[in-house]
């Protein structure tokens, strides 16, 4: 029994990874012995609006958990399962029939803005800050739970008596794989919710009262690494303890190792999301970063500071299938090296909004410094270096905010294959970028928690058995800055475009 069955429910699909636990000599680790994916469909029934089916996310979790013990020899040789997920996304569901009794609000939905402005325009956003770590925004799940509990009729009544409960994603599987059994959240994920009391990990009644969701709805608040019940036996042949569970960008911090102070970590997928971690204390930032939990497991708690870009990958996507300048994502590479510097073009990557820390949702994509000699490779590289200036403006929020100076960045996600970008976001922050030969840090960091919870290691030290790639600063002081410059004319652009 030394297979920890981790579940990743993200934004686009469904996994599910078997890792096993090495043996030998070395400090043991978790490696990755068999994976089964499930693409996810996306609904957007309204400009803005971002759904998605809870049923199928429940279906495709059993499905990809099914086939994985399937390949890696059965249910007998797994220990736990652990879970991680797209966070912020709000499920509602009736606690008799365990139906959703809508689809899953996702977290880039923005319907409930006209709320999180009011509450903002009624001078409720530092008191919130102050409680949660979060800025009022319609990116959180209370103001999506209460839109649920209004939009089904009679259901917040029923919520209030406990017949219809709310969780995210991960609450969501725990109540499915336990058959209702168990109504309960990890840390991380309730600590999105701003329901949540960032010092005691708590629900806050006054939140609750002020984003209009019944308490009684709510999960219970369990541990990052904690036996929160044990699946159906029926599902897998077998009953298997649910040992770990941290939203996705958590659970990528103790995939990477980043356990402490000054460890950070930066997933650049579609968009992308800086986690540092800031030690045992919350930080509430002064600089619209957002202050919340990274895990708390056992007696271990970790606070982290995390961003949010909204535009990375997505970036070159565009590239290639919007403006069509490249065919395929790795031509990017060869195309930004072709040119000896960006020829003084920048792309302000504002497709959905500018995220952290800016928080501009108005500004759009913007392109300057254009200039007769100006080709596709232009684009091509100031939508690489993007990249990178977007990671130094959390970086300059987070040294503002007075977290503890970085000693490396990791770094995970597809465009880390791209080496221009990498050495690039180096030199431009100024700071080791290194990334691992595994690339699955969210699921990685599920299992190990998992893992960690039934005690089959002793604690969420990483203990790689491959060396990372590591890319070092090489620019000068001046270079930085004369781009750095450029950079900020650039956005200031794209800002005053937007009003
Ligand atoms: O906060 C949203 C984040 O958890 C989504 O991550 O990887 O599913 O896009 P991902």
């Amino acid at each position: 029994m030394s297979l920890i069955l981790a579940i990743d429910q993200g934004t686009t699909s469904t996994r599910a990874i078997a890792f096993q636990l090495t043996s030998g000599d070395q400090p043991s680790d978790l490696r990755p012995v068999a994976v089964s994916q499930i693409e996810l469909a996306q609904h957007f029934p309204r400009s803005g609006w971002v759904e998605h089916d809870a049923a199928e996310i429940w279906s495709a979790t059993l499905q990809t958990c099914r086939e994985v013990i399937r390949k890696a020899g059965g249910v007998s040789r797994f220990a736990a399962i652990g879970i991680t997920n797209q966070r912020e996304t709000a499920v509602t569901w009736d606690a008799a029939t365990g139906e959703p009794l809508h689809r899953a609000i996702v977290w880039q939905d923005r319907r409930t803005a006209a709320v999180t402005s009011r509450l903002a325009a009624e001078g409720h956003e530092a008191a919130v800050q102050q409680a949660t770590g979060l800025i009022l925004d319609p990116y959180f799940s209370a103001t999506k739970f209460a839109w649920l509990l209004d939009a089904v009729p009679g259901s917040r009544e029923r919520a209030e008596k406990g017949e219809v409960k709310l969780g995210t994603i991960d609450s969501w599987l725990i109540w499915k794989l336990t058959h209702g059994r168990e109504h309960a959240t990890d840390a991380s994920n309730a600590s999105r919710t701003s329901l949540v009391d960032l010092k005691t990990l708590q629900w806050r009644d006054d939140l609750c009262a002020l984003f209009q969701v019944p308490r009684a709805a709510l999960p219970r608040i369990a541990g990052c690494a904690e036996v929160v019940g044990e699946s159906e036996a029926e599902l897998f042949g077998r009953a298997l303890p649910i040992a770990g569970s941290a939203g996705d960008q958590q659970a990528a911090l103790v995939g990477h190792g980043a356990l402490k102070p000054g460890d950070a970590k930066i997933t650049y997928g579609t968009g992308a999301f800086l986690m540092a971690n800031v030690g045992d204390q919350p930080v509430i930032s002064t600089r619209r970063l957002l202050g919340t939990l990274g895990y708390a497991a056992a007696d271990q708690t970790a606070y982290a500071l995390e961003g949010s870009i909204f535009s990375a990958g997505s970036a070159i996507q565009w590239l290639r299938d919007g403006v069509k300048l490249i065919s395929e994502s790795r031509q990017s590479e060869a195309m930004a090296q072709s040119l000896p510097d960006n020829g003084g073009v920048y792309l302000v990557p504002g497709f959905t909004g500018l995220g952290a820390p800016w928080w501009e949702p108005q500004a759009r994509g913007t392109v300057v410094g254009l200039t007769r000699d100006a080709g596709p490779a232009h684009f091509v590289r100031a939508a690489l270096e993007a990249l990178a200036y977007q990671t130094r403006d959390l970086l300059d929020a987070l040294a503002a905010d007075g977290a503890p100076t970085l000693k490396t960045l990791k770094v995970d996600g597809g465009v880390t294959a791209n080496s221009f970008a990498m050495q690039f976001v180096a030199d431009i922050c100024d700071v080791v970028v290194e990334r691992p030969a595994f690339q699955e840090m969210t699921a990685l960091g599920a299992a190990r928690l998992a893992a960690f919870g039934v005690g089959l290691i002793p604690d969420l030290e990483a203990h790689p058995a491959e060396a990372p790639a590591r890319w070092t600063p090489r620019m000068t002081a001046d270079e930085r800055k004369r781009l750095l410059s450029g950079w900020r004319r650039a956005v200031k652009a794209a800002i005053v475009a937007a009003h």
